[in-house]
């Protein structure tokens, strides 16, 4: 169930993309925070490939949502504006499909004006990995924000194909 002024993964491709990309993999007892939840569909997956998932998104509607397609599962789902819900927290891979359009779309679920600097900043104070779905045709994008990502994947949708970026901890 996608809820009203919340991002539809149908729709949109890109959920749908990062789901099958996720669930091919094994997440047996990993620790993931999940931003940007919308409907819950990428928690949802990683929970069913077992981890330990908590999600976030700074939507309220998209909040009550996903607790509602997540109600049968561990999934512990909060309102929170990127890391402001889990301060002081620590979670092995972060994973996260953001809003693509910096500053382009009306539509708030498309768009952060500063969500893409903000993750790149501070991501490495809550996890040891970084899974970040993108566009490859605005991957220059990340490295604006200076991620230091590398492409780990590419996947063919029937729009824009996604990229599948990823970054480690080297030193903690
Ligand atoms: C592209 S949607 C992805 C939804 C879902 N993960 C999926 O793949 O179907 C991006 C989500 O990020 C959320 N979002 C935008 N800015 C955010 C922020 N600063 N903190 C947390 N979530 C944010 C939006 O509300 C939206 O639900």
């Amino acid at each position: 169930m996608v809820g009203h002024g919340v991002f539809d993964p149908v729709a949109h491709l890109s959920g749908i993309a990062a789901a099958d990309h996720l669930a091919a993999q094994d997440w047996s007892n990993v620790r993931v925070l999940e931003i940007g939840t919308g409907c819950g569909l990428l928690a949802g997956v990683l929970h069913d490939r077992s981890a330990q998932v908590t999600a976030v998104d700074i939507s309220a509607e998209a909040v009550s949502c996903a607790r509602s397609n997540l109600i049968d599962t561990s999934v512990d789902v909060r309102e929170s504006n990127l890391f402001a819900a889990v301060v002081g927290e620590s979670f092995d891979v972060l994973v996260i499909n953001p809003p693509y359009e910096v500053g382009r779309s009306r539509n708030p679920t498309l768009r952060s004006a500063d969500l893409l600097s903000r993750l790149a900043d501070g991501w490495t104070d809550v996890a040891d990995r970084l899974v970040l779905m993108f566009p490859t045709d605005s991957e220059d994008l990340l490295d604006t924000f200076g991620f230091g990502v590398d492409c780990t994947a590419r996947i063919a949708t029937d729009g824009r194909e996604l990229g599948v970026y990823v970054a480690t901890v080297v030193d903690r």
